[in-house]
């Protein structure tokens, strides 16, 4: 559609993308069996991809499909399954019109099954650096903190040899704080993010997806991230929602993940207008496309058909994404 075609040619960052949830059920399917994971046997939905795509369709909130999230995850063992993951993520993102992708991962959700994080780091590493040289695409990875576990594990993760090298050598740029939302707040993770912070980390977080204004609030204050992964409850706190834009602090909004994950009960009720209207910078995402039914593209298009943005809107947006990308100066002008 002239639409579509409108929306990929634009020059589009995308933020919030977890490569672990690029992973299809296809994809799930094959490597379990390649690698000789079982999977749940007592759950219908993993009798085959069709049932588990069906089953993707009537996830009930955040952590009902993080428990899918997790098991599916589980089937990912080798740095080349990793690579490869990534690299399917990377040519559906080239293919819609992405030209620079901040990718993030979930270190321990693979330590803790025995994976070390070597292998994870040289997969996701491999495909950043092929989609660079092949596909034009500017990359940055980021490592995760899965919220829901205790901050001294994910400290302990933090202090480690092999990601501490990780840091130093650039390989990872930034950190975040994802997984189960509430009752897990931002605070808890302070001591972390000022040590991320002194080794010159990019810093951001998951905060108001399910959870209140107040979490992000927490996450600017008292963990100094300079983004904020989702934020869509920013709406309810109108005097937070002024200062997070005048100090372009910049929201990742993922629109089908909110639906899916039912934050919100439809594409219209995802604060787009509002945060225009307010003038916060945001950019629009895929989240976990695998899970959600759509990649940034089939996001973007949602947008629009919800929103109906000018094309001076549209171009506004796309440049806050790249205004507030963690690239070069000199890629930034590029794309702009
Ligand atoms: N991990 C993967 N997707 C997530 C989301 N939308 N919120 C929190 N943690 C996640
Ligand atoms: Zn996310």
């Amino acid at each position: 559609s002239p639409v579509r075609d409108f929306l990929r040619c634009l020059p589009k960052c995308e933020h919030h993308i977890h490569l672990e949830g690029a992973l299809t059920p296809d994809v799930l399917f094959s490597l379990a069996a390649k690698n000789k994971i079982t999977l749940p046997q007592d759950d219908e939905a993993f009798k085959s991809p069709a049932l588990l795509i069906e089953r993707y369709k009537r996830f009930t909130s955040l952590d009902d499909f993080l428990h899918y999230y997790y098991i599916g995850m589980s089937a990912l063992v080798t740095a080349s399954d990793f690579e490869d993951l990534a690299w399917d993520y990377f040519q559906h993102a080239s293919a819609d019109g992405v030209a620079h992708a901040e990718v993030f991962f979930d270190p321990q959700a693979h330590t803790a099954r025995g994976i070390k994080y070597t292998t994870v780091l040289e997969g996701f590493d491999n495909a950043c650096k092929r989609a660079e040289r092949e596909l034009g695409i500017t990359t940055l990875l980021t490592s995760c903190f899965l919220r829901h576990l205790p901050p001294k594990d994910c400290l302990e993760l933090f202090e480690d040899e092999d990601v501490q090298e990780s840091y130093k050598s650039g390989v990872v740029r930034a950190i975040g704080l994802d997984s189960s939302e509430k009752p897990f707040p931002p605070e808890n993770f302070t001591e972390l993010y000022t040590k991320a912070k002194a080794l010159g980390l990019k810093l951001t977080a998951h905060a108001g997806e399910e959870a209140p204004a107040s979490y992000i609030s927490s996450a600017l204050h008292n963990l100094g991230v300079t983004r904020i992964d989702h934020g869509i409850q920013l709406v309810n706190d109108p005097e937070l929602m002024q200062k997070i834009a005048s100090d372009k602090t910049m929201l990742t909004v993922c629109p089908l993940s909110n639906v899916v994950l039912r934050c919100v009960d439809t594409i219209k009720d995802v604060p787009i207008r509002k945060l225009l209207d307010a003038g916060v910078q945001f950019s629009i995402n895929s989240d976990d496309p695998a899970y959600f039914g759509g990649y940034i593209l089939d996001n973007y298009v949602a947008v629009h058909e919800a929103f109906a943005l000018s094309v001076k809107e549209w171009e506004g947006v796309v440049k806050a994404g790249i205004e507030g990308s963690w690239c070069s100066a000199e890629r930034k002008e590029e794309l702009l």
